[in-house]
């Protein structure tokens, strides 16, 4: 949990400007939000509506298996059709569909016919491949283009993607894929961040080692440097869509709107990653919905979305709802700071990027240069800005909104999980702004701050944060685990049918909502959803570790940092070198974003009398504050 979110000194407001809030597709919230919850079907089947159905469905929503929802029963829908296909057959073929920068500075752009045809052409290499409706692809790639195609490739035949980050590993992208039982995996040789090369083939090979599932590897060649192919089982993208096979004209399947998108896996409280699965129908229709209301995407517009398509961020906001509205994007591939701290601002202005959406902690860390990087560009095409991820700091909220929007362009503060799909509480660009606070709920959603028994709780009180209708995008299951997916989500306010979020939060006296963080075992880190105990698995897999645990611990640019406490077996002595094979250890295991700044060696972890660790006071130990209750610790 971070402690640099609530800040209730901090309740200045912040108006749009006149022209942001006349312009706007929805210019007036409070009177849209009242009509959507008069009628939440209506209000969502409206919104469906805007797309093109290859069937209209029977039932917009079916609560007869709750929690279990079902959306628009009946329908026949596929998001690779409304990404692509549709607009192919307008003017938008010619428009430019994504605009990209590589790292070392090599540009592309591709038109949405040419997205289209790429698509198609790759849609019908993983066919000849035998990949069909509803098998399971497991990718693992940079942030290239190629991603982006592979992704709509899978959709447009009906299988299942599965994006793995590329800044997670080898046991990491194992137990992901064996989790989903790929028969094929989709990687590049390697990605650049830094300047350096990140060898994503080579841990896909340590991978598939480990996953024997995986039966072909199409690797795409990005970095150059030399790779192993296996013969029989590893392809290079660019051989097979040479091929006669990869024709440019491929059908797209006709989905039920209720069949599986992608599974996207997540961080919770055991070290088993949940599959979040989304699927065709709800998920367009709400991302969409929300991408064209909350950051107001007009035709004219150059949508910069700077997460990682390997998160939800970027399935939902990268690379789904800008292609279905038709929408030009930016996509960068590395380090915001290479080679210099203004690489942002430079591409801001070469681009002339009108919307820019990042992480608290993108910002803090560029904040920390100075305010001479970015005046030293032309950021006047900005128009709006966001923030995703983890509470923002008023501090850095003032900067980003000062120095980067210069005043004028309004910040929205997209308060949402991979679990929900889309922004659940978000400013529209007509809502008056708190620095810290993501406002109102997104028209049709119904939040509520409640104590444990399910009273709301008063202004500025401390309470979880629960959902209580539900709404399209929200995740359907936990891949392969229903009772996982009850238990974690639903059990908690079983008796009301209220989806319980993971956060605290408080509400404050005009309804605003500040989250404060999470309630159970997750971190955040530079943004990134980690769970203590798959770091904690990493490390004791280690031979020299008998027992790890594993707290979040405030820090000023990436929200938290890890701090790991060990206890070692028998015959292992603590030292520095053993500190830098563990942390090297956890970089090949989880990933170098769970690699804990801190490992510390000790003969005891605190305890509760039935043997569960309390991180609560490992925490409060290591910031050095009361203990609070320990009446459960063991003796
Ligand atoms: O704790 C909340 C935090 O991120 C969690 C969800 O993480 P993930 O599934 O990785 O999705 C991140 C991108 C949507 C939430 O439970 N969180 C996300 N956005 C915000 C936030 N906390 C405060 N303010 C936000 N805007």
């Amino acid at each position: 949990m971070s402690d640099m979110s609530f800040n209730p000194a901090t309740t200045d407001w912040y108006y749009p400007t006149e022209d942001i809030v006349k312009n706007a597709h929805v210019p007036d919230y409070e009177s849209v939000y009242k009509e959507s919850m008069s009628d939440i079907e209506a209000f969502w089947a409206k919104r469906a509506s805007t797309l093109e159905w290859f069937k209209p469905w029977d039932k917009v929503l079916d609560s007869s298996n709750a929690p279990f929802y079902k959306w628009f029963v009946g329908g026949k829908i596929n998001i690779a059709h409304n990404a692509l296909d549709r607009h192919v057959k307008t003017w938008r073929k010619n428009k430019v569909a994504l605009i990209w920068e590589g790292e070392p500075g090599d540009k592309k752009s591709y038109s949405y016919w040419r997205l289209w045809q790429e698509t198609n052409k790759f849609a019908n290499v993983l066919k000849s491949m035998g990949v069909k409706k509803g098998d399971r692809v497991t990718i693992y790639m940079g942030r290239i283009p190629e991603l982006m195609i592979a992704m709509l490739a899978v959709a447009k035949i009906g299988a299942i993607h599965s994006v793995v980050y590329g800044g997670f590993s080898e046991q990491a992208l194992a137990d992901r894929i064996e989790d989903a039982q790929s028969r094929v995996l989709i990687t590049c040789d390697g990605a650049w961040l830094r300047g350096n090369i990140v060898e994503l083939k080579k841990m896909a090979d340590q991978a598939v080692h480990r996953s024997p599932v995986v039966e072909s590897v199409i690797v795409v060649k990005r970095t150059g440097q030399e790779v192993h192919m296996e013969q029989g089982r590893d392809y290079w993208y660019h051989d097979l869509m040479g091929l006669p096979i990869a024709s440019n004209i491929c059908e797209t399947e006709q989905t039920d709107a209720e069949d599986p998108l992608f599974i996207l896996y997540t961080s919770g409280t055991t070290g088993k990653p949940k599959g979040i699965l989304h699927t065709h129908g709800g998920y367009q229709v709400y991302t969409s919905t929300t991408l064209e209301w909350v950051f107001d995407i007009k035709d004219e517009d150059r949508w910069w979305c700077a997460a990682d398509p390997g998160w939800i961020t970027g399935h939902s906001y990268i690379v789904y709802s800008p292609l279905i509205l038709g929408a030009t994007s930016f996509m960068y591939e590395g380090a915001p700071t290479y080679p210099y701290p203004n690489r942002w601002w430079k591409m801001v202005e070469e681009y002339g990027i009108t919307i820019l959406y990042t992480a608290p902690t993108a910002i803090r860390g560029l904040m920390r240069f100075g305010d001479a990087w970015p005046n030293r560009h032309n950021l006047s095409s900005l128009r709006l800005l966001g923030s995703v991820g983890e509470p923002i700091n008023p501090e850095a909220w003032r900067w980003y909104y000062n120095v980067i929007g210069k005043g004028k362009s309004p910040i929205m503060d997209t308060w949402w999980q991979t679990e929900t799909g889309g922004f659940m509480i978000t400013p529209l660009p007509s809502v008056g702004l708190k620095p810290g606070s993501a406002t109102r709920p997104f028209p049709g959603i119904e939040v509520d701050v409640v104590d444990d028994e399910g009273n709301s709780c008063g202004p500025d009180e401390d309470g979880k944060l629960v959902i209580k209708q539900p709404w399209p995008s929200m995740l359907r299951t936990i891949y392969g685990d229903p009772d996982r997916f009850v238990q974690q989500y639903w059990k908690a306010y079983e008796k009301q049918g209220w989806y319980l979020a993971g956060d605290s939060a408080r509400k404050d006296k005009d309804g605003y909502i500040w989250v404060i963080g999470r309630i159970d075992d997750v971190i955040k880190v530079s943004g990134y959803r980690l769970g203590t105990a798959e770091i904690e698995s990493g490390l004791v897999s280690h031979k020299a570790v008998a027992e790890a645990a594993v707290i979040g611990v405030p820090d000023d640019v990436r929200g938290n940092v890890i701090y790991a406490y060990c206890i070692l077996r028998a015959g292992f002595q603590g030292s520095d070198e053993l500190v830098d094979q563990l942390k090297d250890h956890i970089r090949h295991e989880v990933g170098p974003i769970a690699v804990p700044t801190k490992i510390e060696f000790t003969n005891l972890l605190p305890k509760t009398r039935s043997g569960k660790i309390m991180r609560r006071v490992l925490k409060s130990r290591a910031l050095g504050l009361p203990e609070g209750d320990i009446s459960t610790l063991e003796e």
